[in-house]
């Protein structure tokens, strides 16, 4: 497989996983995380399965660490092939970026919005490239508020992660409407429920809270099935604009696939993310 993917959030859980299994199928794999400490340590753990896994790090809630690390793929690698947005976390309580940008929307979506678009020169060059964006079946039950992407006026924990899954979803429908399914494809995927260190980051709690879930029988390789499924797959060789579980297309509620929820969230992210509105290639 010579093919160069590159996958946020490859440091933990189903990222790493991701990771691993594509390395093992003889891809160039870069990995995302968030700080030198824990890509160290991936890099590290990667080896011990025998894979050679480039780890870069950089914060996802930092919009400067994302343009330099596009910055850094596109000097070092002439073309990506795959590019998967997996990076996720929950926090039990509210945080900000270093925009003052409510964190899980900053780091769960806004990060992939930016970095997609920064990367998309790199991915049209290929003769067919893939974006894959991790989302959720948290999307089901809640609705974007345009006037308060930030969560300021209410923080229900996974209300705000839902939306930010949901917002990976109108994403995914806007993009792939936007390009050529020949030259890019986009789609996206709930990777079932996976005991990983995704509510980790929040102190005592965070820590009791992910060993108890830990308990549980499902595996990241498991969750990692359906990303690599679309990964590499050539069934899914023309497939865009679509939401898997277990390597099936799924059927969407019409509020994930809103065409004007869509426009409005990609102008929004836009403003937010100082980018231009038109995608310019
Ligand atoms: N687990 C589930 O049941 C489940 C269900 C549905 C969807 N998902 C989605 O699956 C994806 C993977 O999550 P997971 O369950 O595998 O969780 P995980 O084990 O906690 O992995 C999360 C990854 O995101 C990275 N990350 C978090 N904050 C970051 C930041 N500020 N900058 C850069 N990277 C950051 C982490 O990197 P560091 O460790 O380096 O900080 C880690 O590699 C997420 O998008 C999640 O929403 C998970």
């Amino acid at each position: 497989m010579a093919k160069t993917v590159l996958i946020t959030g490859a440091t933990s859980g189903i990222g790493f996983e991701t990771a691993r299994q594509i390395s093992e199928m003889g891809a160039d794999v870069i990995g995302i995380g968030s700080s030198s400490s824990s890509c160290d340590k991936a890099f590290n753990r990667m080896l011990s399965y025998g894979c050679n896994v480039d780890f870069i790090s950089c914060d996802l809630s930092d919009q400067q660490s994302i343009r330099d690390l596009a910055e850094n793929i596109k000097k070092r690698f002439r073309e990506l092939n795959v590019l998967i947005n997996n990076a996720g976390v929950i926090y039990l309580k509210r945080k900000t970026d270093s925009l003052g940008i409510e964190k899980m929307f900053s780091v769960n979506y806004l990060s992939h919005y930016l970095l997609t678009r920064l990367l998309l020169e790199s991915l049209v060059v290929g003769p067919s490239s893939r974006i894959i964006n991790v989302s959720s079946v948290a999307h089901k039950g809640v609705r974007m508020d345009f006037d308060d992407l930030s969560s300021h006026h209410s923080y229900r924990v996974m209300n705000v992660y839902g939306k930010t899954k949901l917002a990976q979803l109108l994403f995914t429908k806007y993009l792939s409407e936007k390009i050529d399914s020949e030259k890019i494809t986009i789609n996206a995927m709930h990777p079932g429920i996976i005991p990983t260190n995704l509510i980790s980051k929040n102190g005592i709690l965070g820590s009791a809270i992910t060993l108890a879930w830990k308990c549980l029988g499902k595996s990241t390789k498991d969750g990692a099935k359906t990303i690599v499924y679309l990964a590499v797959s050539e069934d899914v060789k023309n497939i865009s604009g679509k939401y898997f579980i277990d390597c099936q297309p799924v059927e969407l509620a019409p509020h994930a696939t809103d065409a004007i929820a869509a426009r409005t969230l990609w102008t929004k992210s836009a403003e937010m993310s100082s980018m231009p509105y038109e995608l310019g290639f």
